[in-house]
């Protein structure tokens, strides 16, 4: 069985997240989305909600899991014998960013490969920072994030505000 690993803050999950795991599902038989920590952002969700959003958003997808990380993703792979990491493409930027993180994990370990998607045109916009932005100034995000998102953005906020 063929597993690849989908690593990312994903802080919310977005459709260009989304886009990317349906590309990965057609090339593996099982796609684990993991939820691991950027060590230079703050996230807005905790990790419980992170993965709680995914599951309820991936509930219909049969070969994807939902996990988290406080470890290296390289390692967490290994464990559970995936042998391939998936990531996006959208811009050029993008590529150098990738790149530092994909010989970074080289480094650590040369037997699990990277794996890019180019991202459809359509989300090549997005971010998961543009996305609470807009949120945050009442601007419709429905075209962006799946409605779970959008849920789990109104809730957090309204507790926030209480
Ligand atoms: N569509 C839309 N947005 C996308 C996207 C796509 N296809 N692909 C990436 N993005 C956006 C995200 O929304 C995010 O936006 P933000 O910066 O506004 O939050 C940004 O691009 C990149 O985020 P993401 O894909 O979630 O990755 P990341 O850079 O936040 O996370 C980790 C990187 C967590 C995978 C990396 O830090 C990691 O592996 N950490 C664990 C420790 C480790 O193993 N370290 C060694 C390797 S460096």
């Amino acid at each position: 069985m063929k597993i690849a690993i989908y690593p990312g803050s994903f802080d919310p999950i977005t459709n260009g997240h989304l886009d990317i795991l349906k590309r990965a599902l057609k090339v593996f038989d099982k796609v684990i989305v993991l939820v691991a920590n950027n060590a230079n952002k703050h996230s807005f969700f905790t990790t419980k909600e992170r993965i709680e959003m995914i599951k309820s958003i991936t509930k219909d997808m049969p070969n994807v899991q939902v996990d988290s990380t406080n470890g290296l993703v390289v390692e967490y792979a290994k464990q559970v014998g995936a042998t391939a990491l998936v990531r996006g493409l959208r811009a050029v930027t993008d590529f150098e960013y990738e790149l530092q993180m994909a010989t970074t994990n080289e480094f650590i370990d040369s037997s699990v490969d990277m794996i890019f998607f180019m991202t459809h045109l359509d989300n090549t916009f997005i971010s998961s920072s543009t996305v609470k932005e807009l949120f945050f100034q009442g601007i419709d995000i429905s075209r962006l994030v799946p409605k779970e998102v959008i849920e789990f953005l109104e809730k957090k906020n309204n507790s926030r505000s209480n």
